[in-house]
Formats: structure tokens, C-alpha cells, sequence
């Protein structure tokens, strides 16, 4: 375990390419690796997670290969001609990568068996065996719904049609992959709207993907067994990983930083909203379509921010946001009321706990609900001086290095590895940026 340091800076400029988004690439490789012909990905993440379902991928046959220009080219197999991988799958920390695997392996005749690291090995993994049972594949989890587990998939899988419990664009995936090489028609209704990603990138695969805003919610239809067309895609910058160092240039005096290309789809960017709803200077600036999704530069000037109260229906477009915004909160004028967040504990760490108790160890006012946080801003200096436990968790461990840029005193977290899943150059970029990090 490498812990690592955080020390004030006077500011924090430049400007940064985003890497490319994680929800999005390993979509690409999944959908590349149903597709017979060549698909290329532009804009790949390179972390550990979407590195971990490229190697999943191969195992069930796909050929996948990266040229030293960073494109990335994939050999599919078609749906349905995934190869029973040899061995276990580690799919590492990524819980998107073996819920949505779960999902494509429900409805092919093969065996797999995924294992993962040990805060994915706490994940509650029953919200999709769920619905996928009803595919007729088999499913045998380790206590408690965990990894490891085997998945016995369906010889002739049944179309599923759900109504998915909590707000989950992982569960929606999951159903409609195994939807694809399944016979009929596949249906899922979502009651909130969730990152529409699996939809969009079906499509661009030349999927016919019914989505229908009825009163219940969105429902999202398609029909098997499907096919799809080898495509090119565009992966744009991750909101989710732009969001440290843009908080960071928000909360630190004299900054003047932004973020390029970054997806700006309205199932993604609730965080920005709320940091402008606080008073936070940020402009979006060339907006283009990329890819068949929205982006633009992210421009972020050091502000005077003030507390809000989070509406609890944009909790779904910034789930993975609210580790930094408590932090923006940290630095604000007044209380910051964040609810509706019960997901938050079981994310890569009980992000709620993670984010209160590191918060209180930096001298910061917070109270723990439920399904909540509250807040009480420093309104100028937020003490600091404090060590934090990450838990495993890569948002964990960003959001406090950039609290360690404002704070009067260092802020120092456990373990920095983690950083690697989903944003491996963050603590070079933001040394670029003028962020003093120190590791040992
Ligand atoms: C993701 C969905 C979200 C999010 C995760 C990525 C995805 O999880 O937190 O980081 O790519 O579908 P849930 O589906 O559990 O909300």
C-alpha cells in the first residue's frame, strides 16, 4: 500500500485531455467483441478495469489488439459465439465489467466463472442473478450473493421482461445483453432514468433499440437474436474522472483549469449543474458531437462556492460524483444537503461512510444518514491535517488528494493504487496542473 500526500498549492492551471469514459469503453470492447468484422476504438480507457474486460473478452474468444497509435481494434465473434473461457475471469475491481459480463454470459451455452479483488467480492451481486435467473442460466455465488461465482448460461434462454428495483444503468445492461442472443423480445423498464449508454452504443451497432418514455418510466426494448454491424467508435472524455481536477481548480484560490472533450450527456453531468447551482465558474466551451455523444471543454476558475440541497432526482446523473461534490460542499459557505443516496453504500467502498469519516478526520462538520449526507461548509479553509482510509475505492482516494490542494494542512490517504482502475494518470496530470502529491 503506497500512501500519499496532499499539500496546499496557490493554483491550479492548464489544459488537460480527458481520458476516455469508463462506462463507455467497456461497452465498446463487449459490444466489438458480438460483432463479426473489425471494430475500432478510438479514446480507450487504459485503466485497470476496462483493461480487465479486454482480457475477458479474449478469454471468450474475441481478438483484440492495441496499435501503438491507441487504437484499438477487435476481432468479434458474433452473439452467440462466445468461447467458454478456459479459466476464471478476474475481473479485478470493476463491478460494471462482471455485472455486465453476467449478463452477455446469461444467454450462451457456456460456463464461466468471474472472480474479483476484495472490495468487488463485497459487491451485492443478487440484483442481477435476479432477473437472469429468469433466462433460465444457473448462477452459484459464494455467500451472500458474492464473488466468486459460476454462471451456467441458458441453452435456449428465455427474453426477460423487467421492471429493474433500484436506479441501475448495470442491471438495465445486463438484462439487455443477455437479451441479445436471446430469442424475442427483451423489455426493461427503469423508473428513473439512468446512463443511457448500453441503448445508444446497441445502436451504433446496428441493434434496433425500442427505448419509450411511458408514465411508469423509460422502457427499453429489443429483439434477439440480434445482430451486430462491426462499427467505429469514439470514446468521449469521462465527466466522472474530468470532475477531480475541475473541482480542484473550483476550491483552490487563483486556479484556471480545464478539461477537454468531455461527455456532457445529460445522464452524466448532474454534477455540473449542482457545482453552478453553488456558484462554481465553469463554462463549457466548444461544444461538438464526438462519437454520437455530447462533449465540450471544461473551463474551471477558482470561486466562492455556497451550500445547496442536492434534489434527490439528479442523484442517478452524478451517482459517481458525490465523493468530490462533498468535498466542493467541504470548502462552501453554509450547509450542502445531499439525499437519496442509498447506492452509495455499495459502491467500491459504503461511499456515504468513506466520505464522512474522512471528511470529519479533515476537521470538516458532517452528518451521516441513511441514504444521506449533510455537510456544514468551512466556508473559506477547511482545516486538514487529517489520514484517510480509502477502502479501495479510486473516488475515495481522488476526492481527498484534491481536498489536500485547498486545505490549510496536508491531507494524506492510504493507499493510491486504486487510482489506477478508472483515471491512471490523474496524479500526473494534476502535478502537471500545479497539485503537490507526494507518494511513500
Ligand atoms: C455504471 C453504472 C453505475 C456507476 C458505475 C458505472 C455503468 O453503477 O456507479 O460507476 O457503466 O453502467 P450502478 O448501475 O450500480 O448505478
Amino acid at each position: 500500500m503506497t500512501q500519499c500526500r496532499s499539500n496546499s498549492v496557490s493554483g491550479l492551471s492548464g489544459r488537460f485531455a480527458t481520458p476516455g469514459d469508463k462506462s463507455m469503453s467497456h461497452r465498446a470492447l463487449m459490444l466489438g467483441a458480438l460483432a463479426v468484422g473489425e471494430t475500432r476504438i478510438s479514446g480507450l480507457l487504459e485503466g485497470a478495469d476496462v483493461l480487465a474486460t479486454a482480457d475477458a473478452m479474449r478469454a471468450m474468444g474475441a481478438q483484440i489488439e492495441r496499435s501503438p497509435d491507441g487504437i484499438w481494434s477487435v476481432h468479434g465473434v458474433g452473439v452467440g459465439g462466445l468461447r467458454e473461457p478456459a479459466s476464471a475471469i478476474d475481473m479485478g475491481n470493476s463491478g460494471t465489467g462482471v455485472r455486465l459480463l453476467m449478463g452477455l454470459v446469461a444467454s450462451q451455452p457456456i460456463r464461466a466463472v468471474f472472480v474479483g479483488d476484495e472490495s468487488l467480492s463485497r459487491r451485492p451481486m443478487e440484483r442481477v442473478m435476479k432477473p437472469l435467473r429468469q433466462t433460465t442460466a444457473q448462477f452459484t455465488a459464494a455467500e451472500g450473493g458474492c464473488l466468486p461465482i459460476t454462471v451456467e448460461g441458458a441453452i435456449n434462454p428465455l427474453p426477460l421482461d423487467y421492471e429493474v428495483p433500484v436506479p441501475s444503468a448495470q442491471v438495465k445492461s445486463a438484462v439487455l445483453l443477455a437479451g441479445l442472443n436471446t430469442p424475442g423480445t427483451t423489455s426493461v423498464l427503469e423508473r428513473e432514468a439512468t446512463r443511457d449508454h448500453t441503448e445508444n452504443m446497441l445502436r451504433h451497432f446496428g441493434v434496433d433499440v425500442q427505448v419509450e418514455d411511458a408514465s411508469a418510466g423509460r422502457r427499453i426494448s429489443l429483439t434477439g437474436p440480434a445482430e451486430l454491424s462491426p462499427a467505429s467508435v469514439a470514446v468521449p472524455g469521462d465527466p466522472s474522472s474530468a470532475a477531480f481536477p475541475l473541482v480542484a481548480a473550483v476550491i483552490t484560490p487563483g486556479s484556471d483549469l480545464t478539461m477537454t472533450g468531455v461527455l456532457i450527456n445529460p445522464l452524466r453531468a448532474g454534477l455540473f449543474d449542482t457545482l453552478r447551482e453553488m456558484g462554481a465558474d465553469l463554462s463549457f466551451d466548444n461544444e461538438r458531437v464526438e462519437g454520437g455523444e455530447k462533449v465540450a471543454d471544461i473551463r474551471a476558475r477558482f470561486s466562492r462556492l455556497k451550500g445547496v440541497t442536492v434534489p434527490a432526482y439528479r442523484a442517478p446523473s452524478m451517482i459517481d460524483e458525490f465523493p468530490i461534490l462533498a468535498i466542493a460542499a467541504a470548502c462552501a459557505e453554509g450547509t450542502t444537503e445531499m439525499d437519496g443516496l442509498a447506492e452509495l453504500r455499495v459502491k467500491e467502498s459504503d461511499r456515504l461512510a468513506a466520505v464522512a469519516t474522512g471528511l470529519s478526520a479533515n476537521g470538516v462538520r458532517v452528518e451521516e444518514f441513511e441514504a444521506g449526507l449533510t455537510v456544514h461548509g468551512a466556508g473559506g479553509l477547511v482545516p486538514g491535517g487529517g489520514f484517510v482510509e480509502t477502502f479501495m475505492d479510486h473516488r475515495i482516494a481522488m476526492a481527498f488528494l484534491v481536498l489536500g490542494c485547498a486545505a490549510a494542512n496536508p491531507v494524506t490517504i492510504d493507499e493510491a493504487e486504486m487510482i489506477a482502475t478508472s483515471f491512471p494518470d490523474f496524479e500526473a496530470l494534476m502535478t502537471k496542473a500545479g497539485a503537490s502529491l507526494e507518494r511513500g
